[in-house]
């Protein structure tokens, strides 16, 4: 296929990787959707290892967890991420949802220089839905949201933005605009059939400019983190 974009970025997640055709094309702005535990933070966590662990730096963004808290789940996972911290490839940031003020300022302003001057190739948000909580109005939630893809499209990292979804559509973001904004939608759904039994499953809903999978996999999150698995039906 000799017109799609050539250079992909592996998520680190093996199954997707094959179901998007090798990775999700640098450069862009995409999300990964789904309830309350169903592995958005690892799914952030392992996709910035995998960019370590191919020398890319990389930048986790986080409204939930702090540092600490990050690399103690890293670690749950088997990923020190200390040791990158230390040489410099990973930096996290941590904003603060209650102190809407200086955090609207700092993505404004603080972030795209760091950003910049940290010539991140990877980027992870975690969640745009805390951050969305922030705004005040619709319309400001729009804005918001448009001029942050389009501060980290200008640093030409591929950034991974987590979304939680609405309490009565799992298949929608809780504001309902980031899955129109973003270039891809990757969904992480929580599926229980009649005998009581659960799932997870992954979906690539979306991914601008590439051709793609549409099957529902299911998935574990083991000790190792996402674990696809490409076989077998999802019920
Ligand atoms: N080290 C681990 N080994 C295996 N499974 C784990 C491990 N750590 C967490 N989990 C599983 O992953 C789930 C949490 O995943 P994660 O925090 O990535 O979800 P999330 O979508 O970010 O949730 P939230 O919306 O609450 O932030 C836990 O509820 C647990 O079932
Ligand atoms: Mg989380």
């Amino acid at each position: 296929m000799e017109n799609q974009p050539k250079e992909r970025i592996k998520t680190g997640i093996e199954g997707l990787d094959q179901m998007l055709r090798g990775g999700v094309p640098k450069g862009h702005v995409f999300t990964v959707m789904g309830a309350f535990g169903t592995g958005k933070t690892t799914f952030s966590l392992q996709y910035i290892w995998e960019g370590l662990q191919k020398g890319e730096s990389g930048i986790f963004i986080s409204l939930e967890e702090d540092k600490d808290a990050m690399i103690e789940t890293g670690l749950s996972y088997g990923w020190d991420f200390q040791e990158y911290l230390d040489q410099g490839k990973l930096a996290v940031e941590k904003l603060r949802p209650e102190d809407a003020e200086a955090t609207i300022k700092r993505i404004k302003s603080d972030l795209p220089r760091f950003i910049k001057d940290f010539g991140a190739e990877r980027i992870a948000l975690d969640s745009i839905s805390l951050m969305n909580m922030m705004m005040d109005t619709p319309q400001q939630k729009r804005d918001q949201l448009f001029a942050l893809s389009e501060m980290i499209k200008e640093t030409g990292a591929t950034a991974l933005l987590t979304a939680e979804v609405k309490d009565d559509n799992p298949e929608s973001s809780r504001d309902g605009l980031i899955e129109y904004t973003a270039d891809g939608v990757i969904l992480l759904r929580y599926n229980q059939n009649e005998s009581g039994e659960v799932q997870l499953s992954i979906q690539v809903k979306k991914m601008r400019r590439i051709e793609h999978s549409r099957k529902i996999k299911s998935f574990d999150i083991t000790d190792s983190g996402i674990e696809v698995h490409m076989e077998g039906a999802v019920f």
